[in-house]
């Protein structure tokens, strides 16, 4: 039984909760799929003060005392996550985005490895596409495997012909939701290779304990590895991740 929730950024039960359900009943026609609803607005999360103590010294020193960890407890004990947002002024709603705020720390020690994700985005008019981008690309960086999401338009009154364009689109991203759930974890593409191989070169100059990235790395053995975790990388991403670790000391001089 594979468990999936969507964390979904809109107020409302409306274009957004029911693109998300549809979306659960095309995933769940598969076989085999748990599938969770979950509201942002009904958790405590606070805005980020930047302090940066999450990154600095660890996340159990962050000031803010709020449901954060019970949504990456949520997170932790899920295999994938649909990041569901409505486009507000051509972005997430803020609600989302103050997710990906309180979750920052884990793009410097990504953890969400061997989990997919996928983004949904519904919109009145314009911009869904670069924000689907944006929650993909936020899911990758947590640690998560993207597939490909949609983009749906759900202006006020909705037509039939609009439903069936919609529903199509959900269909498509469940079916490529659900391979990406069955196929595991990827080997990195070259741009994911150079941010980890520059990320690294970059963590390993603070040279101090004092610093969790740096123990964290140090512990785990990212400083000696390929990549964040076991992939056969071959022969040309072997070399140009030694080309992105020397371009890497080079920008760190
Ligand atoms: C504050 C606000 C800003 C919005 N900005 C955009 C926008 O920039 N582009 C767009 O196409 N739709 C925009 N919309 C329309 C919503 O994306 C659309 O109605 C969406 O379906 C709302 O999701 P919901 O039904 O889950 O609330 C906006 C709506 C609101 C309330």
């Amino acid at each position: 039984m594979k468990k999936i929730i969507a964390l979904i950024g809109s107020q409302r039960k409306k274009g957004t909760y029911d693109a998300v359900l549809k979306f659960g009943e095309y995933l769940k026609s598969y076989g085999g799929i748990e599938f969770e609803t979950i509201f942002l607005h009904d958790y405590n999360l606070e805005f980020c003060t930047g302090c940066k103590l999450c990154f600095d010294k660890g996340e159990e020193y962050c000031p803010l005392k709020d449901d954060r960890d019970i949504l990456i407890e949520k997170i932790s004990r899920s295999d994938g996550v649909v990041f569901a947002s409505p486009n507000y002024a051509f972005h997430v709603s803020a609600r989302m985005k103050n997710l990906f705020d309180r979750l920052a720390f884990i793009f410097h020690r990504p953890c969400f490895w061997g989990k997919a994700c996928t983004a949904i985005v519904t919109q009145g008019v314009f911009g869904g596409n670069k924000i689907v981008k944006y929650l993909s690309s936020m899911g990758e960086n947590l640690g998560f495997h993207a597939s490909r999401g949609c983009v749906l338009q759900t202006l006020e009154p909705t037509t039939e012909a609009m439903r069936g364009k919609n529903n199509r689109k959900i269909k498509k991203a469940a079916a490529a939701f659900y391979k990406a759930l069955m196929n595991g974890t990827p080997s990195p593409s070259l741009f994911r290779l150079m941010m980890f191989r520059m990320t690294r070169t970059m963590i390993c100059r603070l040279q101090s304990g004092e610093y969790r990235d740096y123990y964290y790395f140090k512990e785990i053995g990212w400083f000696e590895s390929d990549y964040y975790y076991p992939a056969s990388l071959g022969l040309f991403k072997k070399a140009m991740g030694r080309f992105f670790d020397f371009i890497g000391r080079r920008m760190a001089l």
